[in-house]
């Protein structure tokens, strides 16, 4: 059994054979798939997909940081009457987090969305699911101003250096590997190796980020075992033991 710890399988890339993209990850072990939030956009297609196969997704609720523009506080109002509803279960506080690749001009924005949604995840006792892109100087200056002490979270599709990784697990963070380390001449692949096992999350990110052989194409759930296959190749150890391992964390962190 291994989990799909991120993967958007309510995306409209997924319309047309969305029960058959869920069959193919159950068929292939992946027997649980977290879902994590982007912005109002996306809630009722994620809601709907996990009323619809409820044994097989859980949900996290968040602002995604490129959702977040100078219109940020009725989208963030959303958040929190879903994660404070009591009828309601979420996993853990996601996406959330900055992206400066696209775009710089919403950083002190999504600076204070971010904080904002750290702090309720503080208040639920919930990890969080940190999106971070060409943004890791400034996360790890906004964490140190945090001053939490210690951090319960994933850092999903991780994208920075060893080093970082390293700084990452020190504070707490367990580490989201998908598709990525598959490309060729990868940072990822460094990462992967350096880490240890017990901090690493598996993950799709689907439907972005497919890993080679699919590289370019639509990724999904049921790749989650190409994932596994070359983080075991990479530490020379057997699937098996990153299958049974990064289970065993999914299920601590997100206490699945
Ligand atoms: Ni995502």
């Amino acid at each position: 059994m291994m989990i799909d710890t991120h993967c958007h399988l309510y995306d409209e890339a997924f319309d047309l054979d969305r029960s058959q993209a869920v069959q193919r990850a159950v068929d292939a072990g992946v027997n649980l798939m977290l879902l994590p939030g982007i912005d109002s956009q996306s809630h009722a297609a994620q809601e709907a997909l996990e009323a619809q196969f409820p044994e097989y997704f859980r949900q996290m609720m968040g602002l995604h940081p490129t959702s977040v523009n100078s219109d940020f506080e009725s989208e963030l109002a959303i958040v929190q009457q879903k994660l404070f509803d009591p009828q309601r279960h979420y996993i853990g506080v996601g996406e959330i987090g900055l992206d400066l690749y696209w775009d710089k001009t919403y950083l002190e924005q999504q600076s204070v969305v971010l904080r904002r949604q750290m702090q309720w995840a503080r208040d639920l006792s919930l990890p969080v699911c940190l999106h971070v892109r060409k943004a890791y100087n400034e996360l790890f200056g906004l964490l140190r101003d945090l001053n939490y002490g210690s951090y319960r979270g994933v850092m999903h599709c991780f994208g920075g250096s060893v080093q970082e990784a390293q700084r990452a697990v020190e504070m707490g963070f367990y580490i989201g590997i998908g598709g990525v380390v598959t490309f060729k001449n990868a940072t990822l692949a460094e990462v992967a190796k350096a880490v240890p096992l017990e901090r690493i999350l598996l993950e799709t990110d689907a439907p972005y980020l497919a890993p080679v052989p699919y590289r370019g194409k639509r990724n999904e759930s049921a790749y989650i075992p190409v994932v596994a296959s070359k983080i075991a190749e990479l530490r020379g150890i057997p699937l098996r033991q990153v299958a049974e391992t990064t289970t065993a964390s999914a299920k601590d962190l997100f206490a699945l």
